[in-house]
C-alpha cells in the first residue's frame, strides 16, 4: 500500500473537530426500553464467544454449530462451525410460519407517483420460491454464481434471497456501473446466469440496462443465461438489432411467474458463500470480497437491531441505499428481514419528481428508522430547510447516516430539520470488508457527538495504532484496526487468498490485526473520529473508487499517454475525483473538446460515478526519482493549496507547470 499518510488536509479539520463540545443524551423513553444496553459493552468484552453465540440464536439454524470460532488458521475464519442453515428462510419462510404472513414486508415505491407495490412476507415467500425454482430450471446449482444487475425494485431482493435459497453466491453489480464494469466483475467470478431487467426509472425517464448485458456478452464468454424482468417495457432494440436472443434471453414473467410457489429450502454450512460483492483496491482490479452465511447473517441481524433499536411491530425502516453496494444487501435485504421488519423500498432518486420525495415517503409511510448517506444531507442542506420542513415527518425516531465522514454540521443539521431535535444520529463506520456496522454510537447509550463514530459497539474490538501497531494515546491519530475476528468479516477475496492476507493482515502481522485503511483519531475522551483513507482509494458520495482504476480507463484513450488520478476534498461530494493528464504526442493539444472527450470515456469505462469533476492536461507529472507519482503535491493543487514540499521530486520544476496550469484547466 503506498502513500500511508493521512492527507494534511485532515488534520487541520481535526484541530476544528476537537473542539466540538455538542453531546446529545438519549432520549430517556429510548433509553429506558433500549434494546442494548450500557452492560453490553462489559458482558462482551468478558466473554466474547458466548456473546456471539447469542447473538446467533438470534438466527434459525438447521443444525446449530459445535463452536463458535474456528481461528486456527487465520487470518482465515469459520464462524459456527458445524453449523446449517438457510439464510432465505430466515429472511422470509420463518416469519410467514410464526404467523406474520400478512405483514407487510416491503413498502415499494416506485419513481413514477403512484407506482407502488407492498408485499407481504407470504407473498415475498411465493416470490422467492417461485424464483428460486426457475433459477434451478436455468441450470443454476448450489455454489454457481448468479449476476444482479436491477434497479431498486422488489425483484432485486426476490433474486438476491432466490439465490441464498439454492445456495448460489450472488454478485450485484450496482445498475450505474456500465457494460465494461459488468463484464470484469462476471468473468472475475465466473457468474453463468445474468438478471436484470428492461430498464429503471432515474428522474423521470426509463434508463436501459439489458443493452449493458448484450454488450458484457460480448466482452466475456461465461453468460449463459439472462433473465429479465419487464419494469419499464421500453424498446430493446440497439442500432437496428431487436435486443433479444432466444437462446439466452428469457422474460423474468415467463420463466419466475410460471414456476411453482413451492420450493424447500436446504440447509447449508454456515461458512457456504452467501455473495461476492466487489469494491475498489489500490490496484486495477475491483477484488471480490466474499461473505459466508452463518456469521455474517448473524452480524447484520445483530447490528440491525442494535445500532438502529428495533422493535419488529411497531418500526417502519428505511436506508436509501442502493442494492448494488454492501450497505443494501446488509440493511435492506439481510439483516432488517432477518429481524422480521417492515421497510420501504425506493426505486429512484431523492429530487423526482419534486425536491421533497423522499420527506414525503417518509410522511406517507411514517417511517421511524431512516439511515441515509452524509452526501445525500449535505445536498439537501444546500436546499434549505423549506422544502423538508412542509412535510410531517414526526414518527422518525432513529436516523443513520453511512458511507463516510459526516461533518458536524451535517449531522446538526440532519438531527434537527429531518429529526426535530428528537431523534438520535447514530454515525456508522463500517465496509464492504466487515459485512456490518463496527463502530457506531448505540442510540439508547451513548450521548451523540456530531461527527464522531464514537466506539465499536459491543463484540467488535478496533483502535487507533501507530506505525508499530502500538494503541495512540487520546488526542493522537493513527491508522484505524479492528484488533480481533468478527462473525461477519469477510472471508477471503474472491480467487485470491494472497491478496486477501496481504491487503487486510500484511500491515500490522505481528499483532495480528485487521488493517481497514482508514486513518483515524481518539479525542479527549477516547472516542474515535474517522478520517478517510489512508491509500489510493477515494470516498466520493460514500462509494470507493480506485485512483489506479480510473487511471487505467483514462490511458486506454488513444489521446492519452499518461494519467494520475487524486481525491480532492469537494463540498458536495465529500471527495470528488481530479484528473491529470499527459496526451500523446501525435494528440497535440488534444482537440478543443479533449476534456468532455476523456471524460465521456471515464463514464463509459466505470460509470457515470467515476466522472472526473476535473481534468487537467498538463506536460509532466511529479514523480519521484524511482518514479512514484506524488498524490500528495498534486492533492495540494486540486485542492487549491500552496503545493508542500518538493524536495523529493526528480524535477521540481513540473509544479510550477502544473500549478500554473490550474488557473487555466477545463472543467466539465
Ligand atoms: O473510509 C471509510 C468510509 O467508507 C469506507 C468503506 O466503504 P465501502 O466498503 O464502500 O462501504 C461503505 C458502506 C459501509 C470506509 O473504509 N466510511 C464508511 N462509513 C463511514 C466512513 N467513514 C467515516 N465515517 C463513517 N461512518
Amino acid at each position: 500500500m503506498s502513500d500511508q499518510t493521512a492527507p494534511s488536509s485532515t488534520d487541520q479539520t481535526l484541530a476544528n473537530l476537537l473542539k466540538e463540545d455538542r453531546r446529545f443524551e438519549p432520549p430517556a423513553e429510548l433509553a429506558a426500553a433500549a434494546n442494548v444496553k450500557a452492560d453490553a459493552y462489559d458482558a462482551a468484552r468478558a466473554d466474547r464467544e458466548g456473546f456471539w453465540a447469542e447473538q446467533a440464536e438470534r438466527l434459525t439454524w438447521d443444525t446449530r454449530w459445535d463452536r463458535v470460532l474456528d481461528w486456527d488458521n487465520a487470518p482465515f475464519a469459520k464462524w459456527y462451525v458445524g453449523g446449517r442453515l438457510n439464510a432465505a428462510y430466515n429472511c422470509v419462510d420463518r416469519h410467514v410460519e410464526a404467523g406474520r404472513g400478512d405483514k407487510v414486508a416491503i413498502h415499494w415505491v416506485g419513481e413514477p407517483e403512484g407506482d407502488t407495490r407492498d408485499i407481504t412476507y407470504a407473498q415475498l415467500k411465493d416470490e422467492v420460491s417461485q424464483a428460486a425454482n426457475a433459477l434451478t430450471a436455468l441450470g443454476v446449482g448450489a455454489g454457481d454464481r448468479v449476476a444482479i444487475y436491477l434497479p431498486m425494485i422488489p425483484e432485486a431482493i426476490v433474486t438476491m434471497l432466490a439465490c441464498a435459497r439454492i445456495g448460489a453466491p450472488h454478485t450485484v453489480v450496482f445498475g450505474g456501473f456500465s457494460a465494461d464494469a459488468l463484464a470484469s466483475r462476471i468473468d472475475d467470478c465466473q457468474a453463468k446466469v445474468v438478471v436484470t431487467a428492461d430498464g429503471g426509472y432515474r428522474r423521470g425517464t426509463a434508463s436501459a440496462l439489458k443493452p449493458a448485458v448484450d454488450e458484457a456478452r460480448t466482452k466475456t464468454d461465461k453468460i449463459e443465461k439472462v433473465l429479465v424482468v419487464r419494469r419499464t417495457g421500453q424498446d430493446l432494440s440497439v442500432d437496428g438489432e431487436d435486443g433479444w436472443d432466444d437462446a439466452v434471453d428469457v422474460w423474468w414473467h415467463d420463466a419466475v411467474g410460471g414456476a411453482s410457489t413451492e420450493h424447500t429450502p436446504e440447509a447449508f454450512d454456515a461458512e457456504h458463500p452467501l455473495y461476492v460483492m466487489y469494491t475498489s483496491g489500490t490496484t486495477g482490479k475491483p477484488k471480490g470480497i466474499l461473505h459466508t452465511t452463518g456469521g455474517y447473517l448473524t452480524g447484520a441481524a445483530y447490528t440491525h437491531n442494535a445500532v438502529f433499536d428495533l422493535k419488529p411491530d411497531t418500526d417502519v425502516y428505511w436506508c436509501t441505499a442502493d442494492i448494488g453496494w454492501v450497505t443494501g444487501h446488509s440493511y435492506i435485504v439481510y439483516g432488517p428481514l432477518a429481524n422480521g421488519v417492515t421497510q420501504v423500498l425506493y426505486e429512484g432518486t431523492p429530487d423526482a419528481p419534486e425536491p421533497g420525495r423522499w420527506w414525503k415517503i417518509i410522511q406517507d409511510y411514517q417511517v421511524t428508522l431512516f439511515y441515509t448517506a452524509p452526501t445525500a444531507i449535505r445536498s439537501f442542506m444546500k436546499q434549505g430547510h423549506e422544502i423538508p420542513d412542509r412535510f410531517d415527518m414526526s414518527s422518525l425516531r432513529i436516523l443513520g447516516s453511512v458511507g463516510e465522514p459526516i461533518n458536524p454540521e451535517a449531522y446538526v443539521w440532519y438531527r434537527h430539520v429531518i429529526g426535530g431535535d428528537r431523534t438520535p444520529v447514530v454515525d456508522t463506520w463500517w465496509q464492504t470488508e466487515t459485512g456490518a456496522v463496527m463502530i457506531s454510537p448505540l442510540p439508547g447509550v451513548t450521548a451523540g457527538k456530531p461527527g464522531s463514530a464514537m466506539t465499536a459497539i459491543p463484540g467488535i474490538e478496533a483502535d487507533v495504532v501507530d506505525d508499530e501497531g502500538n494503541p495512540v494515546p487520546n488526542g493522537s491519530g493513527g491508522y484505524l484496526v479492528v484488533t480481533s475476528p468478527w462473525p461477519s468479516m469477510l472471508r477471503t477475496i474472491w480467487g485470491d487468498d494472497d491478496r486477501y492476507v496481504d491487503t487486510y493482515w500484511s500491515r500490522f502481522k505481528k499483532q495480528g490485526y485487521y488493517f481497514a485503511g482508514d486513518g483515524a483519531k481518539k479525542d479527549d475522551d477516547g472516542d474515535i473520529w474517522v478520517l478517510g483513507r489512508v491509500d489510493d482509494v477515494m470516498n466520493v458520495s460514500g462509494h470507493r473508487l480506485s485512483t489506479t482504476e480510473i487511471e487505467s480507463a483514462l490511458v486506454s484513450h488513444p489521446k492519452v499517454a499518461e494519467s494520475a488520478v487524486v481525491g480532492a476534498s469537494d463540498p458536495n461530494t465529500g471527495q470528488a475525483v481530479v484528473a491529470y493528464v499527459i496526451l500523446r504526442n501525435e494528440a497535440g493539444d488534444g482537440g478543443p473538446d479533449i476534456v468532455k472527450e476523456l471524460s465521456d470515456h471515464v463514464r463509459k469505462e466505470i460509470g457515470p460515478i467515476a466522472k472526473p469533476r476535473q481534468i487537467m492536461i498538463v506536460p509532466e507529472l511529479p514523480k519521484t526519482r524511482s518514479g512514484k507519482i506524488m498524490r500528495r503535491l498534486l492533492r495540494d493543487v486540486a485542492e487549491g493549496r500552496a503545493v508542500g514540499d518538493t524536495q523529493t521530486l526528480a524535477d521540481a520544476s513540473i509544479m510550477d507547470l502544473i500549478s500554473a496550469g490550474q488557473a487555466t484547466s477545463t472543467e466539465d
